[in-house]
């Protein structure tokens, strides 16, 4: 049976945070669908169009990858996608409460799909799309952060030039 996890998200932006999770990701599961949670009451920088964009141009062109949206439930989405799993990371101490809340709630609409934690990898422990975008706003450094296609779009966002 192929092993197919989703992974959900904002990824306003994607931050190398996510990318660690996705990779290491794949050394667990077959598949793993990367999918943006597509709700227009909140309010984001980039648009869903824009979020698949970056999150495909800094994934590449790997087989057992795939981004995706979706709207409405996500456990819904997760068993029409026939996957068993939903990978989410977790970071510091602080996502713990929101995290186990949003899993409990997922296993009680649907018994049969798992929420698998990954630790996020040292580095990337204080990184999250909202402070990257806080500092982008300002002109901040976040090279080692995102993506360079991120860093290129959040510049342009932000009217900031590109640092040489
Ligand atoms: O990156 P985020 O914003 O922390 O991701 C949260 C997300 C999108 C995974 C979560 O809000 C979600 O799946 N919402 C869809 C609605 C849903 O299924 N809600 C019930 C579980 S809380």
């Amino acid at each position: 049976m192929k092993r197919t996890a989703v992974y959900p998200g904002s990824f306003d932006p994607v931050t190398n945070g996510h990318l660690d999770i996705i990779h290491r990701g794949l050394k667990i599961f077959d598949q793993i669908i990367v999918t943006i949670l597509d709700n227009p009451a909140k309010k984001t920088l980039f648009t869903v169009e824009e979020r698949i964009w970056l999150l495909k141009e800094s994934l590449g062109d790997i087989e057992r990858i795939e981004v995706d949206s979706y709207n409405g439930l996500l456990v819904d989405y997760a068993q029409k996608r026939q996957a068993h799993a939903l990978l989410r990371g977790m970071r510091a101490v602080s996502d713990f409460e929101y995290e186990f809340q949003m899993a409990l709630m997922n296993r009680r609409l649907n018994r049969e799909v798992q929420t698998v934690f990954l630790m996020t990898g040292l580095r990337w422990i204080f990184t999250s799309s909202s402070i990257i975008k806080e500092a982008a706003q300002f002109g901040g450094d976040i090279e080692s952060m995102v993506p360079p296609v991120v860093q290129k779009k959040l510049q342009e966002k932000f009217g900031h030039p590109a640092k040489p």
